[in-house]
């Protein structure tokens, strides 16, 4: 009896562990983008075209693309800081927030 429960215990902790995993990568896109990308490209990623911030929620951009520009790849560098401390994973969150959900609000 005792060891059911136990077991049940071990496995209810596993099953939530993964759960808070998923959760974590999806709203990790999100917060980093309010983090690092917000100030500039604004919460909607509208940008600010007065001061030379493109609008990014329709770039034409890959998610490879995009996860390059943030880590490595600029037009120029004295406007857009290189996040090279941000991982390829979570350059790709950002990325696929862009995309997936910036684009239709
Ligand atoms: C200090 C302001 C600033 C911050 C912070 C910033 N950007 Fe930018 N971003 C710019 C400017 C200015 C450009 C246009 C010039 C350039 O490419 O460097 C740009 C260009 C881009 C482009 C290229 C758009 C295109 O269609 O060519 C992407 C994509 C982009 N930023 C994404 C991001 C993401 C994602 C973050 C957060 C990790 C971020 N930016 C943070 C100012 C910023």
């Amino acid at each position: 009896m005792k060891i059911w429960l136990i077991a049940l215990v071990i496995v209810s902790l596993v099953g939530c562990s993964d759960y808070n995993d998923k959760t974590t990568t999806m709203q990790g896109g999100k917060e980093l983008y309010e983090n690092y990308c917000a100030g500039c490209h604004r919460s909607r990623g509208t940008g600010q075209f007065l001061i030379g911030v493109p609008r990014i929620k329709d770039t034409e951009l890959s998610l490879s693309e995009i996860a390059d520009v943030i880590r490595r790849q600029h037009k120029d560098e004295r406007q857009m800081p290189i996040f090279s401390q941000l991982t390829v994973p979570q350059s790709y969150s950002i990325a696929s927030y862009i995309k997936n959900t910036l684009r239709y609000k």
